[in-house]
């Protein structure tokens, strides 16, 4: 068999041992990561979270795409044998263009979450919360149609609450104050299911569910994706065999800006204690 050439982190393409890469424009990823970490546990990830760069949520496609670009060309570095685009925004914009020029499988987060909901609403009315660019590019609402013509989807854009939870304020009354005034809106409209459309937005999920109430079901994207990461890698043949433990190096962490900020916070809602959390200038890749 012909050698393969090896990348610096000692991985061959399309190894099966070799990192799944996963990133977003901060610590909303680490919501689909910790799903991932779950689901297939013995995989080995490299989180890449663009702190320097967070929100995407407000900015034009071609920034968004670019920015998705160079994290891209970062973790092809890592030699990682697939990507999770986990943020809405990124999966919205910038999905189909990297899509077409990538060597390794890659999957966003919309899709999924468009799924979930349009199996489970009843009434036929789903709501999506997310990153006024989420919105704006109607991908959830399209996504759902072409599930079910005939499901109302109803969009509304919560530019607040990515800073509030990048500050960590998940249970605060600010918070709650925001929620209540963006959520309204959507109570009076009658819908039964809401889709979490920013992969920031779990973390404030027992606001959420508060305020909605009971007879509105919240749906994660991030469950199913982390599931059809699964049957995407076994499908390719890239699911890690491996069975012994994968040691400290399984999950590592690269911001490009605060990378102690973002180790106390990953800290705090990963199980998983991350040992650090290195910068990196993504602006060269
Ligand atoms: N967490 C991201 C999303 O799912 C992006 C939030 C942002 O940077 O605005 O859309």
């Amino acid at each position: 068999m012909e050698k393969q050439e090896l990348g610096k982190t000692g991985y061959a393409l399309n190894d099966p041992t070799a990192p799944i890469g996963v990133f977003d424009s901060g610590v909303g990823g680490l919501t689909v990561a910790r799903e991932i970490m779950r689901q297939i546990p013995n995989e080995r990830l490299i989180y890449f979270g663009d702190t320097a760069r967070v929100p995407y949520g407000n900015k034009s496609k071609e920034t968004v795409t670019k920015f998705s670009k160079q994290i891209v060309r970062f973790l092809k570095t890592q030699r990682v044998k697939a990507i999770v685009i986990a943020c809405n925004t990124a999966s919205a914009y910038a999905l189909d263009e990297i899509e077409k020029e990538l060597d390794i499988p890659i999957i966003g987060v919309v899709k999924p979450g468009a799924r979930v909901a349009a199996e489970v609403t009843k009434n036929k009315k789903v709501g999506v919360i997310a990153t006024a660019g989420t919105i704006q590019s109607r991908i959830y609402t399209d996504y759902i149609q072409g599930i079910q013509k005939d499901i109302q989807v109803i969009g509304k854009a919560c530019p607040l609450f990515v800073p509030l939870v990048e500050e960590g304020l998940l249970e605060d009354p600010v918070t709650d104050e925001i929620a209540t005034r963006y959520l309204n809106e959507l109570k009076d409209i009658d819908i039964d299911t809401l889709i979490l459309g920013c992969t920031h937005y779990p973390l404030i999920r027992s606001t959420l569910g508060r305020i909605m109430g009971e007879s509105v079901t919240l749906v994660n994207p991030a469950y199913e994706t982390a599931r059809e990461l699964k049957e995407l890698l076994a499908g390719e043949g890239l699911l890690n065999p491996s069975t012994k433990r994968l040691g400290t190096n399984q999950y590592q962490f690269f911001v490009s800006d605060g990378a102690d900020k973002f180790k106390t916070f990953a800290n705090s809602i990963l199980k998983y204690g991350i040992l650090s959390a290195q910068i990196i200038h993504i602006e060269e890749y």
